[in-house]
């Protein structure tokens, strides 16, 4: 891999913007602190946070497993390598070829929350590995996933019935506390709720033996104080599947997307366009809402830091940051105060590696922003000096 210095990238001119650089170094350490926080635990990646292919080959070399949603990301997992047992599915919506391929690839299990699913899985997949997903408490999430998906307590244990009377498997539960969550309680919540049902599921003849905690570990700790580490929810989940999962070692899976990849990029765009309109100076970026920066529309704001070598940060002034399409709802950040920048200037999104590039359409022309292998970290240290 050719891993050059975020200083060597920044100094050099002829980086065109926008450009995700990513650094696969940091990816892996942060695979390795995954399964040393989490004892006994499987990290299967949700590809959905960034389909890189070479991420997706390093997570299955580390011998790690993939949380895919769609045909297309089972493809690019067995392109990277991955046998169907290193794959999972969590989506609760699958298509019946989706579905079909899954099964004829040996996927090892795949989520169930209603009973149509339940019927579709069983008509397209007979004898299939099923789980359950519960809705859980998402208060406290940057980006809650709550209300789209999950069962009650009540509705999960018909879901096992109706599962095992159709031929399929049922195995166990899963969960997400949403996006970005800053509540380590959640997670806490959740396996009580899990360990609940498990112990009912017993009572009707159900052999439970995997827990699936989701997604929601949050990027941003390293520099943001008030984020919760890895260490802190580690030592929460791996305590209350201890005292509240009635299993002495069940199947422990983490479907970790930004909290495995997000710290891992930096996004590099330029100031293309200025206009003073109100009170506020408009500076209108290379890549915005659509080519990079969804995440930011759904209320999101990116952390910023200037590339503006020369900026007056005594100085400040009132500014919005928009994307370049004709599209209004093109804007990624209203009314923050930012030194006096020029066209030409360059903004740093920090923790850009989930989400991004995955989200990005070329509207309006606009291209997806290239990506860069570099050593993000030294990067980051390098801005906050
Ligand atoms: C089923 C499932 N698992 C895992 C994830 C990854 O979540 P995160 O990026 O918050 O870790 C998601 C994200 O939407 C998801 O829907």
């Amino acid at each position: 891999m050719n891993t050059v210095r975020m200083d060597a990238v920044i100094a050099d001119p002829s980086l065109t913007t926008p450009s995700l650089v990513l650094d696969f170094d940091q990816i892996s350490q942060t695979y390795d602190a995954f399964v040393d926080t989490f004892p006994g635990g499987h990290v299967f990646y949700a590809v959905k946070a960034n389909a890189n292919p070479q991420i997706i080959r390093l997570v299955v070399e580390k011998g790690g497993g993939l949380e895919i949603a769609s045909l297309a990301e089972l493809e690019l997992s067995l392109a990277a390598g991955a046998t169907g047992q290193q794959i999972i599915c969590s989506n609760p919506i699958k298509n019946p070829t989706f579905i079909q391929r899954m099964h004829e690839a040996g996927v090892y299990a795949m989520v169930v929350d209603s009973t149509y699913e339940v019927d579709k899985v069983a008509h397209y997949a007979p004898g299939m590995r099923v789980y359950v997903r519960l809705a859980v408490d998402n208060q406290g999430s940057v980006l809650p996933l709550a209300g789209k998906f999950g069962v009650s307590g009540e509705e999960a244990l018909d879901l096992f019935d109706q599962a095992r009377a159709h031929g399929l498997d049922p195995i166990g539960l899963s969960f997400h506390v949403g996006s970005q969550c800053l509540n380590v309680q959640n997670w806490v919540n959740a396996i009580r709720a899990c360990g609940d049902i498990w112990q009912q599921a017993a009572e009707r003849g159900h052999d439970l033996y995997m827990l699936d905690i989701g997604g929601g570990f949050p990027a941003g700790h390293y520099h943001t104080a008030t984020i919760p580490t890895l260490d802190a929810i580690g030592a929460a989940v791996m305590g209350a599947v201890q005292d509240y999962v009635p299993l002495s070692n069940p199947m422990l899976i983490l479907e970790p997307g930004r909290g495995l990849v997000g710290e891992s990029g930096c996004l590099i765009v330029s100031v293309v366009g200025k206009a003073k309109r109100g009170q506020d100076t408009w500076l209108y970026l290379d890549a915005g809402v659509f080519n990079g920066l969804m995440e930011s529309f759904e209320g999101f704001p990116p952390v910023m830091r200037l590339l503006a070598a020369d900026a007056d940060l005594r100085s400040m002034t009132r500014c919005t940051l928009a994307g370049p399409s004709c599209d209004s709802c093109d804007v990624v950040a209203r009314h923050i105060e930012l030194p006096e920048l020029h066209i030409g200037d360059r903004l740093v999104m920090l923790d850009a590696g989930a989400y991004t590039n995955e989200y990005a359409v070329a509207f309006n022309g606009f291209p997806i922003p290239e990506v860069v292998p570099v050593n993000v970290r030294a990067a980051v240290e390098l801005l906050a000096g």
